[in-house]
C-alpha cells in the first residue's frame, strides 16, 4: 500500500458540550490537570488547600450548555466554558461580560492545541450570546496561555476560596469583535 495519501491526525481530538452526568470526567480531568500544573506556581501548602476546592466539577457549569469537554480518542483531556455569571457569585452577572469557567488540559495532552480548541468554542457562543468582552481569572500557570488568546492583563488579585484560604491569580480580559 503507498504512504503518499493523507495522514491521519495524530490525534483524534472531538469537542461536545458537557452534560451533567460528565461530572467525574471533568473532576478527573481537574485533578490531573491543577495537580501537575501548579506546582512550582504556587506554594505546597496553599495547593493542598486549594486543590480539593477548585479540581471539584461545578453542576451549575455542566448544566449550562456553556462547558465543553475535548477527547483525544475516547480519553477526557480537556475541559473548559464560560459563564455570564460573575465566579462564585450565581447569578450575578456585568451585563456583557462574559467569564472564561474552570479550564484544564490533561498534562499528557499539553500544547496539541486543546485549550485554543476550548476557548474558540467558548468565544463563539459568547458572541452569539451579545457578549462584549471576556475575563480570565487565570492561574499563574495559565498567564501565557490566555496573552497568546489576546488577553490583557488587568491586574494580580487573590480569589477568596470560601475557606479562609486565597489563590493568587491574575484577571485578565479580551475584547470580543
Ligand atoms: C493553560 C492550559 C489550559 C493550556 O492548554 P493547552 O491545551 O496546552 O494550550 P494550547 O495547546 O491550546 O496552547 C495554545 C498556545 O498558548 C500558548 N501556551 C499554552 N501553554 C503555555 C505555557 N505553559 N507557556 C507558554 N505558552 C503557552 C502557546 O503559544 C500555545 O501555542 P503553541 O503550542 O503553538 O506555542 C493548560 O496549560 C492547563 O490546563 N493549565 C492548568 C489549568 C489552569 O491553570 N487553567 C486556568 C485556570 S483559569
Amino acid at each position: 500500500m503507498g504512504t503518499n495519501g493523507p495522514q491521519p491526525p495524530a490525534d483524534d481530538l472531538r469537542i461536545r458540550p458537557a452534560i451533567p452526568e460528565d461530572g467525574d470526567l471533568v473532576t478527573a480531568v481537574l485533578t490531573a490537570s491543577y495537580g501537575a500544573l501548579w506546582r512550582g506556581h504556587y506554594a505546597n501548602s496553599d495547593l493542598e488547600a486549594v486543590l480539593p476546592l477548585v479540581t471539584i466539577a461545578q453542576p451549575r457549569l455542566l448544566a449550562s450548555h456553556r462547558f465543553f469537554l475535548v477527547f483525544a480518542g475516547d480519553q477526557a483531556a480537556g475541559c473548559g466554558g464560560w459563564s455570564e455569571d460573575v465566579p462564585g457569585k450565581p447569578g450575578h452577572v456585568v451585563e456583557g461580560t462574559g467569564h472564561i469557567r474552570h479550564f484544564g488540559v490533561d498534562p499528557a495532552h499539553l500544547r496539541k492545541g486543546i485549550g485554543h480548541m476550548l476557548y474558540r468554542a467558548c468565544r463563539d457562543q459568547a458572541v452569539q450570546a451579545g457578549i462584549v468582552r471576556l475575563e480570565a481569572w487565570s492561574s499563574l500557570q495559565a498567564v501565557p496561555f490566555y496573552q497568546r488568546l489576546g488577553f490583557r492583563i488587568i491586574e494580580p488579585f487573590a480569589i477568596e476560596m470560601g475557606n479562609g484560604v486565597r489563590l493568587a491569580s491574575m484577571r485578565m480580559s479580551t475584547d470580543l469583535h
